[in-house]
């Protein structure tokens, strides 16, 4: 995607002495007192700022927190937390602007966090007079807020239509090409891992990746609905039945490509849907009517994990079972294996996804894994997000 580049603007020395405005994802989940209980967004947005910085610019960063009342600023919703986190990481104090609208004093090799931008009046439905507002401030604005990408608001889009120079952050940058690289221009065989509760809320994705991918595996209670659509029988397992015609569209659709979406021959089932629950492997053929399949079994895990180690690039969005309950993990635990051990360019994103990459410890071997959670799944579904279709406009401007 052709997009003004801030590392490129860094690099040819047109960014010293500028006012830049980054646009950071700094939305992180707190405890009930306000401590960051992971703090990956902060991490990843630091190379940015430090770019900035090490360019000789004026830096101001601003995120939103949480979905806060527009027009009153609680406690609760302030960035200080996260200011105090990004200090420690820069080894610096990062001072926190509220009311910050109408002009922001900072000069050349400072930094200054401006207050949760969702507080200001307009910033969700992307008020026009608002992004004008925030675009004065700056000289360049730099997008670098992959997980808001999907968003069209007034910190995030509007200003990128206003502000003199709109461009990409690296962290964005290097979302735009890992996503590029998986899903646009793909060493085949491309293979999906699309697993989670319910196939209603992946339905587009399913529908989306069944037109690219050679192989669409799927799991949890999407797995479930799946086995319904091929004749199995599935006990009292979550599933969709009235999902069922869409569920066998997809396997036709990727059928008739030559491509799959591989039915497990074997799960792991339980009476109850507990940690202490017995599991039991069985047959896909044999699940009772009081079972509950919670994973995915031995012989299949293997057959998948064979088709991963032969992929060219693997995109991964859930994991297959409930890999919380040590009894129930082994599925997703030889996929992360497989993924971590193929030679195949591999990008992974959603929340329980990142979890199961923590807990199996591969987060070296993955070859991107996305700050995205909504905007991952948007893309995954085949959409332009707005953040690269502003981006790219301002690029031709
Ligand atoms: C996220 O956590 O997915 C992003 O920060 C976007 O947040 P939002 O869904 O409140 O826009």
């Amino acid at each position: 995607m052709n997009v003004i580049r801030f590392s490129d603007l860094c690099a040819k020395g047109q960014v010293a002495g500028k006012r830049v405005f980054i646009r950071a994802d700094l939305n992180v989940p707190q405890d009930d007192a306000g401590n960051i209980t992971e703090d990956t967004r902060v991490r990843a947005s630091v190379p940015c700022i430090q770019m900035a910085l090490d360019a000789g610019a004026a830096v101001m960063v601003t995120s939103h927190l949480g979905r806060p009342t527009e027009g009153e600023l609680k406690t609760a919703d302030s960035l200080t937390p996260v200011a105090k986190r990004m200090g420690e990481l820069m080894g610096r104090e990062i001072s926190v602007v509220a009311n910050w609208i109408d002009g922001v004093d900072v000069k050349p090799g400072q930094l200054v966090m401006l207050e949760n931008c969702r507080v200001n009046k307009g910033e969700k439905k992307n008020n026009e007079a608002l992004a004008k507002k925030m675009a004065a401030l700056c000289d360049i604005f730099v997008h670098d807020a992959f997980g808001t990408a999907h968003r069209a608001e007034a910190s995030t889009y509007g200003i990128a239509q206003f502000a003199p120079i709109a461009c990409a952050g690296p962290l964005l940058a290097a979302e735009m090409d890992a996503i590029t690289k998986a899903l646009l221009a793909p060493k085949r065989p491309l293979v999906a891992i699309v697993a989670g509760s319910k196939v209603s809320t992946k339905l587009t994705i399913l529908k989306s990746l069944a037109d690219n991918v050679d192989q669409l595996i799927v799991g949890g209670g999407i797995a479930n609905t799946f086995m319904l659509a091929a004749g199995l029988k599935i006990g009292k397992s979550l599933a969709e039945p009235d999902l069922l015609d869409q569920a066998k569209a997809v396997i036709e659709a990727m059928k008739a490509r030559g491509a799959a979406v591989p039915i497990p021959t074997d799960v792991v089932t339980a009476k109850t849907f507990s940690a202490d629950a017995v599991a039991t492997v069985k047959a896909a053929t044999n699940v009772a009517d009081d079972d509950l399949i919670l994973d995915i079994g031995p012989e299949t895990a293997q057959a998948l994990a064979d088709q991963l180690k032969k992929a060219g690039t693997i995109v991964w969005n859930g994991p297959v079972g409930v890999f919380e309950f040590a009894a129930f993990e082994n599925g997703t635990k030889v996929i992360a294996k497989a993924i971590a051990e193929s030679s195949a360019f591999s990008i992974a994103g959603g929340g329980d996804t990142l979890a199961a990459i923590a807990k199996y410890g591969i987060e070296k071997q993955v070859g991107y894994i996305s700050t995205g959670g909504g905007a991952f799944l948007e893309v995954l579904e085949g959409k332009t997000l707005p953040a690269f279709e502003i981006l790219a406009r301002r690029a031709q401007s």
